[in-house]
């Protein structure tokens, strides 16, 4: 379809999330489960194993933050969405979910966002992740072997026994699945910071695995080493990153809302975004979201500073400048993968993909 620009869509795509459950998994973290509230009560919440969810959280001088949380449930398998928060030391919104977070209480959110979501499960997998950044790995770990039948190896890195989350889950998950999932656990309490050579010879690695890995920059690059020399493919490691976004989406949308501009200016983009195709032209010195946005297509998006990766998509014809990127690594630079927030085209026209 071709558009004028004549509607202009700034709003990201919010939801309504109750608590229906808050079970503490640690000293200092714990899991709040979720009903998704719809016009007439309690609906449906459609996400993929790896997303995360953008939570609006109340705050004494800005009004409210955002902040964003993987889901630790799997759908299919868990009933309910769930997000698994760890307190960070001195930082808001964690802290305020685990003093605040209560059976009823209502949080508005953004829909499900983000590309750290297995695209094949044909493969053996291996899961490496440390701290809170088990909640992906929870959820991609369920959908592997409910749902599908290849060899799971899960390294988990934590300070010390006591700060492993979902303990219980996993012992039921090997109990269930003896022969498909492989669980080795890092205690810095009994053997320090990972090492390369800990890693290595933590659990035998099929080279022919994809690698999904979360946690500190350190143990990612760490991890990231150890799969290479294994002999697994650098395309098929895949991390999350994560990290306090600055921007506010649940205020900010009338501030960031693009100037409108003639319908004949700027470079000429096709784009299929979740299967509707679009013509549009994105003016001059414009990233590529602010111009869907501005066209009045339902682009996704969270943090709009290059952080989340909510608006990932590929290009599938001509070139951009992206303005910054904290959150595509090189395999996914590779794939042609861009954060729409931050492209602006180059080249004489573009043709880009959002599924
Ligand atoms: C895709 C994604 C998924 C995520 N999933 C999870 C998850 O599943 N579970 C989870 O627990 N977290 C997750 N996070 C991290 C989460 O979004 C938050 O970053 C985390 O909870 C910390 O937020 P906070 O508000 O508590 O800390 P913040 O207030 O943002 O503080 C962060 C750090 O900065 C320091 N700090 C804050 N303000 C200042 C200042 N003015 N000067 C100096 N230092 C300062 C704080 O002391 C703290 O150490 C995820 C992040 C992303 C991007
Ligand atoms: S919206 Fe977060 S990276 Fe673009």
């Amino acid at each position: 379809m071709t558009i004028d620009p004549v509607a202009t869509k700034t709003e990201p795509r919010r939801v309504q999330l109750r608590v229906e459950s808050v079970i503490e998994e640690t000293s200092d973290s714990l899991t709040l489960v979720f009903s998704h509230l719809g016009p007439d009560g309690p609906t449906a919440f459609t996400y993929r194993p790896g997303q995360f969810v953008t939570l609006e959280i109340p705050h004494p001088q800005h009004i409210s933050v955002a902040r964003c949380y993987s889901l630790s449930s799997s759908p299919g398998i868990d009933d309910l969405p769930a997000i698994s928060v760890k307190r960070t030391p001195y930082g808001h919104a964690s802290n305020w979910l685990c003093d605040n977070a209560v059976v009823g209480l209502t949080m508005s959110a953004l829909h499900p966002a983000g590309t750290f979501v297995p695209a094949r499960w044909d493969r053996p997998l291996v899961l490496l992740a440390a701290g809170s950044g088990i909640t992906p790995i929870m959820s991609i770990l369920k959908a592997a072997l409910v749902s599908h039948d290849q060899q799971v190896v899960l390294i988990y890195a934590n300070r010390s026994p006591k700060s492993v989350m979902f303990a219980d889950t996993l012992n039921d998950l090997v109990q269930r699945y003896p022969t498909r999932l492989t669980v080795s656990h890092w205690f810095e309490s009994e053997r320090g910071l990972p090492t390369f050579a800990g890693l290595r010879d933590a659990v035998p690695v099929d080279p022919g695995s994809d690698a999904y890995l979360c946690g500190p920059a350190g143990f990612m690059e760490l991890a990231v080493d150890v799969l290479v020399a294994a002999g697994v493919e650098r395309d098929a490691v895949h991390r999350e990153v994560f990290t306090s976004i600055h921007t506010n989406p649940f205020l900010d949308a009338s501030l960031q809302e693009p100037a409108e501009t003639a319908a004949n200016v700027g470079t000429p983009v096709s784009a299929e975004v979740e299967g509707t195709s679009y013509s549009f032209r994105c003016p001059p010195d414009t990233v590529l979201l602010d111009a869907m946005l501005q066209h009045g297509i339902d682009a996704p998006f969270v943090c709009r500073e290059g952080t989340c990766g909510a608006c990932a998509f590929t290009l599938a014809a001509g070139e951009v400048e992206m303005r910054g990127n904290d959150t595509l690594d090189d395999y996914e630079l590779g794939k042609g993968m861009r954060l729409a927030c931050q492209s602006v085209p180059v080249s004489a026209s573009i043709e880009i993909t959002i599924d």
